[in-house]
């Protein structure tokens, strides 16, 4: 594999040096396997000033697996609104219902139990067994690939699922004895704080003096990662649809599917626009959008009076960003009178401004939600 001296060097430097400069990060202070596991799961995707407030109130909210396991999903979703990636929250109450269910609420701690475990991949798996545990799994995100990569001069492109493999083998045989918690987190410390993305700060760096990447002058060019397919734009009409009557003052919302993206999760009505996405000018677009939002509406039994652009928006996925052209409107007083009307589909609701704490919205809908409400009560 890699030369031994070269490994050892940096197992130990990197240790010593995690002792001394670590940050004390709150799931740094427990040792209860359930709460290191909300942090790694948050921690995907996600920084760590982001993830500290969430951390402390998830943790509040569901200290045990038996609270996480037996709590609404609507009540996970709405602790985890603004983290985005959703489906993150719902694999891990799955994963933690099956813990309450087939272990008895104890986090298991073999691989081969933590892998079988719904949504627990492996690097949540060995985040959760080195750090809880102190078993010597490697837990390899895209930060310990950089470090790795550089370090050992790895050329590899680390979108292949090879070189994730070849990464993972590398970083178990680093582990050093007894310490694989630390030194994994000494790890992810030192992709954080100093081989980081951009102008990594070699200077202050640990085990620079054996770094190849470094003497090849290659760490800035490292690691080598092929572009993934920019999300392709897919222009949106949405609508803010103004109660009338006794529903004054509310705005009509729906609840998505139970399945696919953003599932069970609330948003305001909205279509895929018809015609060019590139043509997504606002102003312009506005006639006809409203009138393509109006023909959409109707057919979900809605009838609006005229509607006037109010503002965009945008959200990117992995794989489709939307761009989203806001439409305001009133809703006709008949059919939709009254809250029960029994031409209001079943998954929409009437909702005023003090009830938004009570659904999950995507962070595009609580953006224009917010401003909404803001200028309306001003
Ligand atoms: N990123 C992923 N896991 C982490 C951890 N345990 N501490 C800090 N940053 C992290």
């Amino acid at each position: 594999m890699y030369n031994t001296e070269q490994m050892q060097y940096f197992s130990r430097e990197l240790l010593d040096w995690y002792g001394r400069h670590k940050r004390d990060l709150p799931w740094r202070r427990s040792r209860n396997p359930y709460h290191i596991w909300v942090s790694e799961v948050m921690l995907q995707q996600t920084r760590v000033d982001t993830v500290i407030p969430y951390y402390h109130r998830f943790i509040n909210q569901f200290p045990t697996v038996e609270a996480l396991a037996d709590a609404p999903e609507e009540d996970v979703l709405k602790a985890w609104e603004g983290l985005g990636y959703y489906s993150r929250a719902r694999n891990l109450q799955g994963a933690v219902r099956e813990v309450k269910e087939r272990y008895g609420g104890r986090v298991p701690d073999t691989k081969e139990e933590m892998f079988s475990l719904k949504g627990v991949g492996p690097y949540t798996a060995g985040a959760v067994l080195s750090i809880a545990y102190n078993k010597p799994e490697p837990a390899v995100d895209g930060n310990v690939m950089r470090v790795l990569s550089r370090y050992f001069l790895i050329e590899e492109d680390i979108m292949k699922s090879g070189t994730r493999a070849l990464m993972e083998k590398l970083a178990k045989a680093l582990i050093p004895e007894g310490a694989a918690g630390e030194f994994n987190q000494a790890l992810m410390e030192l992709g954080a704080l100093v081989c980081t993305p951009r102008s990594p700060q070699c200077l202050t760096c640990p085990v620079m003096e054996r770094c190849s990447g470094r003497e090849a002058g290659m760490e800035e060019a490292l690691p080598v990662k092929k572009k993934a397919k920019p999300p392709r734009p897919e222009r949106r009409l949405a609508a803010l649809v103004e109660g009338t009557g006794h529903n004054a003052g509310k705005v009509l919302i729906r609840q998505r599917p139970a399945e696919g993206l953003l599932a069970r999760m609330w948003e305001l009505p909205h279509t895929e626009a018809a015609g060019q996405p590139d043509a997504a000018c606002a102003v312009a677009g506005s006639a006809e959008g409203a009138a393509q939002l109006d023909a959409y509406l109707a057919a979900e039994s809605i009838g609006i009076g005229p509607a006037e652009w109010y503002m965009q928006a945008g959200h990117t996925f992995s794989h489709i960003r939307w761009e989203m052209d806001v439409f305001r409107c009133r809703a006709e007083s008949s059919p939709l009178g009254a809250d029960r009307s029994p031409l209001l589909p079943s998954h929409y609701r009437w909702l005023a401004r003090e009830e938004m704490e009570q659904y999950a919205f995507p962070n595009v809908f609580l953006r224009i939600l917010n401003r909404y409400f803001a200028e309306e009560t001003c």
